[in-house]
């Protein structure tokens, strides 16, 4: 079974290697393999968010879609594109916006943090609060489920919004997936070890911090400009030094192969100056982007081989979007008028007659899923679980068959048998 991997970059500013490390080289690993379908985008909607210079966010689209490139995306083996050139996304957007409840956007982190903020300085607390950044995790609820990605790549800080769209699908499955679940539940997929490239003071590379080291942007003279401020203490060439008194070995190490890296660490035990292990660290960051930066620069002046990569990515996704946005349209009762005998009204409740799991969470805050026969009776009620993956892992598991142990994690109905349960799981995995 191949998995669909999706993930979006924000296109309000340039690449550091933070960026490189966390996302995009990892990314473009992944995409390699022949188990993996990859989205990759530029999330140049969610950059009007926060950004209102047209130029800006143009520059920023293109730099980021000649990053990707340059550091070996293949626009063939994978489906890359701008946010902006699916139509369909702010389509289902809108379909979201209205099945997802206020509240749940209220109890989003990013939003309340600028509440938060507001409210200390005793301003407004929706000073400054636009309704795209109110909404936000709607939006990239949409990014991700147009394509019903099963894993998606992000930081720490983005998992709440993972939460949120498996809610929105949820909701959404439940009210209008009656004769299908329109999509599958996506989850994060955070890896802790990429995401600590630290910066030049050591916290982690953020632009926040103002603690980056450029990718592509200023040339090899701006990565080695950066390098050279990297804090370390101020031991003399020729004196022993701590390798982990300084995020330099650090960066070294997502450079390095383990030789490399041990090798290093010597040298700076046994003396080496910091000034001549900063164009150690500079020489070995471009021994690996140094060829890559020729093929930014290429595409950052050739941008109309950019455009026809980036129009084509977007035809190969609208082939997905576009039927499924129909499909959905029609699920919501927004179709072709015909005779009422024959419209889809009726037609759903016919292929409504099949069992059904449904997911959903209650005001416990718990997760549950149940399953109800053709006709709709209650055949199976779960447990709360304490996340939606735990609850959509079960419901998998008991598909393929009822263990003892699983068992344990669900309740039979009054009056229902488990041959009766057993016989509704063979009908929905027959389909
Ligand atoms: N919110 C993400 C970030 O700030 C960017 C993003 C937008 C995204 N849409 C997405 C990431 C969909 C993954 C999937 O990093």
């Amino acid at each position: 079974m191949t998995v669909r991997v999706l993930t979006g970059i924000n296109t309000t500013g340039t690449l550091h290697l933070g960026n490189y490390c966390g996302a995009i080289r990892p990314c473009i690993q992944a995409s390699r393999r022949d188990d993996v379908e990859s989205f990759f985008f530029m999330a140049d909607l969610h950059a009007l968010i926060k950004c209102q210079d047209p130029d800006r966010v143009e520059l920023s689209r293109m730099q980021i879609a000649a990053s990707w490139l340059a550091a070996g995306l293949d626009p063939d083996k994978v489906t890359f594109y701008r946010q902006s050139d699916i139509p369909e996304i702010p389509m289902l957007n809108w379909m979201f916006n209205c099945v997802c409840s206020k509240g749940l956007m209220n109890r989003a982190h990013a939003y309340k943090a600028v509440v938060d903020v507001n409210t200390a300085q005793n301003e407004d607390p929706d000073a400054g609060v636009n309704m795209g950044l109110f909404c936000y995790p709607i939006l990239m609820a949409a990014d991700i489920l147009m394509f019903n990605a099963n894993r998606v790549p992000v930081g720490r800080d983005q998992i709440q919004h993972l939460e949120m769209a498996r809610d929105i699908a949820t909701r959404f499955n439940n009210i209008y997936g009656a004769s299908k679940e329109f999509f599958v539940m996506p989850y994060e997929q955070v890896d802790a070890e990429l995401e600590l490239l630290p910066g030049l003071d050591g916290r982690k590379m953020s632009k926040s911090y103002n603690n980056v080291i450029p990718l592509f942007d200023g040339g090899e003279k701006a990565l080695r400009d950066a390098i050279s401020r990297v804090v370390t203490d101020s031991k003399l060439p020729g004196e022993p030094k701590d390798p982990d008194s300084t995020s330099l070995t650090q960066i070294f190490d997502a450079f390095a192969t383990p030789d490399e890296r041990a090798a290093f660490r010597q040298e700076l035990r046994d003396g080496l100056g910091w000034g001549e292990a900063k164009k150690r660290l500079a020489d070995q960051i471009n021994n690996e982007i140094g060829p890559m930066r020729e093929k930014y620069e290429y595409y950052m002046s050739h941008t109309d081989e950019l455009e026809d990569i980036l129009m084509a990515g977007a035809d190969k996704a609208r082939k997905i979007s576009k039927p499924f946005i129909e499909e959905l349209y029609h699920a919501a009762g927004l179709r072709r008028f015909r005779s009422l005998e024959q419209s889809g009204t009726k037609k759903q409740q016919k292929r409504a007659a099949k069992p059904t799991f449904k997911q959903y969470r209650e005001s416990d805050g718990k997760f549950y899923f149940k399953l109800a026969d053709a006709a709709g009776k209650l055949l199976l009620q779960s447990v709360g679980f304490d996340s939606g993956k735990e609850a959509g892992m079960t419901v998998s598991a008991v598909k393929k068959g009822l263990t003892d142990e699983l068992m344990a994690l669900v309740r039979l109905a009054d009056g229902v048998t488990m041959p009766e349960v057993q016989e509704a799981i063979d009908a929905l995995n027959a389909e």
